[in-house]
């Protein structure tokens, strides 16, 4: 078996990549290059936790992850994302500061899933964890509860392979109905709902944990 340094595949930065001081979208070429090697993080982490998934129903018949959806953030999120949090829309500054372009969502029947399936994550080989946020613990003040990983994901091209940064959130079917309506109503800053809304949103967000707690005892 011919080891990694005959494989002829040149280790590279995502800065070396494209030009990085250019402005985002001066040059499209970049930008889609960018896009596809952040698609393709995400088709890497879907096929890996998919097989997890398969895994755990196949040889123990549990249904450890109810599903996984992913998504590549569009341009225009991008940009106001980075304009809300003041960086200059330099490619420099988005591959660096953004770390949820690529964004694979996990979602698990019950709240102690969620915990395995994180312990799952870290075991992967090839996947390295760069940072975690545990709002299942300790929710935020919003209500919102999910783990949150920012992963690094090796891309293996032609000449090349390329660490791309992707965002895994891990949360249960209830919570995942709660933050997908609540995202719409509130989240987004261009809706600014008032304070007897957002204490509606954290009750509705305690029932919810109330009833993922109640899930886990019913199905013991
Ligand atoms: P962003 O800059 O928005 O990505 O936030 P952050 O870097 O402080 O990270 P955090 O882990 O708090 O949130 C990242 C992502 O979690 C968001 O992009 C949302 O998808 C989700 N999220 C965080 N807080 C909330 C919330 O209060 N409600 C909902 N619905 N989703 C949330
Ligand atoms: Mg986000």
């Amino acid at each position: 078996m011919k080891n990694k340094s005959e494989k002829n595949q040149e280790l590279i930065k995502l800065e070396n990549f494209i030009d990085y001081n250019k402005d985002v979208k001066e040059e499209e070429t970049a930008f889609k290059k960018l896009m596809f090697v952040y698609s393709l993080a995400i088709r890497e982490l879907e096929t890996k936790i998919g097989i997890l998934k398969d895994e755990f129903k196949i040889f123990y018949n549990y249904d450890l992850i109810d599903h996984i959806n992913s998504r590549v953030k569009t341009s225009d999120s991008i940009i106001n994302k980075m304009k809300n949090k003041g960086y200059e829309i330099t490619y420099r500054q988005m591959v660096e500061n953004i770390n949820d372009i690529a964004g694979v969502r996990v979602i698990c029947p019950l709240k102690k899933d969620i915990f395995s399936v994180r312990n799952l994550i870290k075991k992967l080989p090839e996947i390295n964890i760069i940072k975690e946020k545990d709002y299942i613990t300790n929710p935020k003040p919003s209500g919102y509860s999910s783990y949150h990983m920012i992963t690094e994901v090796p891309i293996s091209l032609s000449q090349s392979l390329i660490y791309v940064k992707a965002e895994i959130q891990i949360r249960t079917l209830a919570m995942d109905f709660w933050a997908n309506l609540e995202h719409k109503m509130s989240y987004k800053p261009e809706k600014d709902i008032d304070k007897k809304q957002q204490k509606e949103w954290r009750n509705c967000a305690k029932m919810i944990e109330k009833l993922d707690n109640k899930m886990i005892y019913l199905n013991s």
